[in-house]
């Protein structure tokens, strides 16, 4: 592992040289002379002594591994309640030379977003009060503020249009913030690309504390900011394209076990996922049923269908591409575009669009990997994989991911990926944690033969610490600083951590 400690040396060399600490004053006074007076920042603070800090921590803690005792704690949480707050936040981060960490959504896997190993003392700036959408019907834009959870943002949309979208990823609870810089996948990227391929403007608070947008920061910093969020300073705001959907898309859910020639499916389903017409996403979810991993009892496949057309061109399609999949009119459901969202969801669909404007969710013990494969995997090796599984999900790309350069964004996995993989393991008590975390590594390293190598990719925004530390750790830093001491550099070495590859021209 050379690339962590290049990158430490890197990051130790931004610290020292670029922060001066004025120890006069203290972390409080300098929040609160640097914030607006028209809007006091008293209120958006939570020292640890404060009886609502616990809520308001565990609020948007999305996995249990970080909710224990032993998990390191942030000394203070500013709840940001107006940009001003952020600006103090970053302000003062710098002058104090401390650890910041920049939660929206608070679903980075693993915990990135409010914990940090370092040891050093940490603040959490809160973004989730500052959760604006202002959808332009005309334009078919939005506005969106980072603390806005994807559901939320579906629901205003939906209010204004119910032909209007925007592909982002399946979980509403996810947060703006950590997801449209990341490249945020939907059930429909095949036809419109990732968040970052909808991007169109942001507004920020870089590491000077100055606010910024796309005009002001430039061509090349708007590229570098959807690196995966954080690096260069706190994005308030993002602008989106939204996009047009039929009154009814056709959804489905289906399932085969080993017994209804699971395997021979799967296998197929390799060749035609990728390539199938843009308008349809067939994804595929493989899981242990009426078993355990050791004590398995057979392995179900279920293929999930979102078609941006009628369940007659769908049957067609599929009856024609994968009989094997034995695919019945009775299978899809026509619905509007707002209520397949329930549907992916996994909430009863029918049930009031409302539940999307609902940020709380059943939290578990989890840990997720994933990986890029590039070549069909044969049947002998699919029936070794299910010997192993915990639940592994296969999203197809092809469609227009394999039309955009690969250095449009700071996104690089484009042509010639068939599907990726995300392995699953969720627990619910925590004395279970290591037996898991060995499983799913164990699991990451029977699939080495079958998946991308050279590097061996990931998919960013699945965050894998496993993987090495990254680039948003705590600390921000200019884009201009990041190009003195080498940013296209850094960039790369991120880039080859994650398994990626691409630079700026
Ligand atoms: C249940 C679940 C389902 C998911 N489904 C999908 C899916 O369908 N498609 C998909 O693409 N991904 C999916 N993901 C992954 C998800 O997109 C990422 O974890 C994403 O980073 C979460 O964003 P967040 O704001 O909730 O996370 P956070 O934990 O708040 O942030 C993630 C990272 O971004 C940084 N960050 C957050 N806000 C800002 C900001 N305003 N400015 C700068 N940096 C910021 C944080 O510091 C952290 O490093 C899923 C994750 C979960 C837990
Ligand atoms: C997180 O931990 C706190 C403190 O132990 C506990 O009160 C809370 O219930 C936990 N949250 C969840 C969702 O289990
Ligand atoms: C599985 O495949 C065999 C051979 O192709 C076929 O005869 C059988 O009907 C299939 N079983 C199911 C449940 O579809
Ligand atoms: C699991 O077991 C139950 C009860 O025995 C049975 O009804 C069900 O069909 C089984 N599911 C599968 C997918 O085999
Ligand atoms: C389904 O969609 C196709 C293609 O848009 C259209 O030609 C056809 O009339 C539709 N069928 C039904 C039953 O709505
Ligand atoms: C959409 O589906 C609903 C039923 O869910 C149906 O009433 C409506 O006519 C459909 N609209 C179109 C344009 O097919
Ligand atoms: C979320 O909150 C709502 C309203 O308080 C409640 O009805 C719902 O059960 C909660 N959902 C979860 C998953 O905790």
């Amino acid at each position: 592992m050379k690339y962590p400690s290049i990158l430490l040396v890197l990051f130790s060399f931004f610290v020292v040289f670029t922060r001066e600490s004025n120890s006069s004053e203290t972390f409080t006074q300098c929040i609160t002379s640097n914030s607006d007076p028209k809007h006091p920042i008293s209120p958006a603070v939570f020292f640890a002594e404060n009886p609502s800090y616990s809520s308001v921590l565990e609020a948007n803690i999305r996995n249990l591994r970080f909710n224990t005792s032993d998990t390191p704690k942030p000394f203070l949480i500013i709840a940001a309640k107006h940009e001003s707050h952020v600006q103090a936040g970053v302000t003062c981060d710098q002058r104090h030379n401390l650890q910041m960490k920049i939660r929206s959504g608070g679903h980075d896997y693993d915990g990135l977003s409010y914990v940090t190993y370092s040891g050093e003392p940490f603040f959490v700036l809160d973004m989730f009060n500052l959760r604006s959408v202002d959808v332009d019907v005309a334009s078919k834009t939005a506005w969106v503020q980072t603390g806005a959870v994807l559901g939320e943002v579906y629901y205003h949309i939906w209010e204004k249009s119910n032909t209007l979208a925007y592909p982002a990823g399946i979980c509403p609870t996810v947060g703006v913030g950590g997801h449209i810089s990341g490249g945020g996948y939907s059930n429909m990227m095949r036809k419109h690309g990732l968040t970052v391929d909808n991007t169109i403007d942001a507004r920020m608070v870089d590491v000077n504390g100055k606010f910024l947008d796309r005009k002001l920061m430039g061509e090349d910093h708007f590229w570098a900011i959807n690196e995966g969020g954080g690096s260069f300073g706190v994005v308030l705001a993002y602008k989106i394209n939204i996009i047009e959907v039929p009154e009814n898309v056709t959804v489905f859910s289906i399932s085969r076990t080993l017994e209804q020639n699971a395997t021979k499916i799967v296998h197929r389903w390799q060749q035609v996922a990728p390539e199938l017409t843009d308008e349809l996403f067939l994804r595929l979810i493989i899981d242990v049923v009426n078993g355990t991993v050791s004590t398995q009892k057979t392995v179900r496949a279920t293929f999930k269908a979102m078609f941006l057309g009628n369940t007659t061109t769908l049957l067609s399609i599929l009856n024609r591409r994968s009989p094997e999949l034995g695919l019945i009119r009775s299978d899809g459901t026509e619905t509007s575009w707002i209520q397949s969202v329930l549907f992916w969801a996994d909430m009863q669909m029918g049930s009031s669009e409302k539940l999307l404007l609902q940020r709380n969710q059943t939290v578990t013990y989890l840990k997720r990997k994933s990986d890029y494969v590039r070549e069909p995997i044969s049947r002998t090796g699919l029936e070794s994989i299910w010997r192993k599984i915990p639940t592994m999900t296969f999203t197809p790309y092809g469609g227009v991911m394999d039309k955009i350069p690969s250095t449009a964004t700071p996104f690089p996995h484009r042509a010639g990926n068939l599907w990726k993989i995300q392995y699953g393991s969720d627990w619910s008590e925590g004395r279970l944690t290591n037996r898991y975390m060995d499983l799913t590594r164990e699991l990451y390293q029977f699939m080495t033969p079958f998946v991308s190598k050279n590097p061996r990719q990931t998919f960013p925004n699945y965050r894998d610490l496993d993987l090495g530390i990254n680039s948003h750790n705590g600390k921000i830093m200019s884009y201009v600083e990041g190009k003195r001491y080498g940013y296209t550099y850094l960039l790369d070495l991120v880039a080859a951590l994650r398994g990626a590859g691409a630079s700026p021209n």
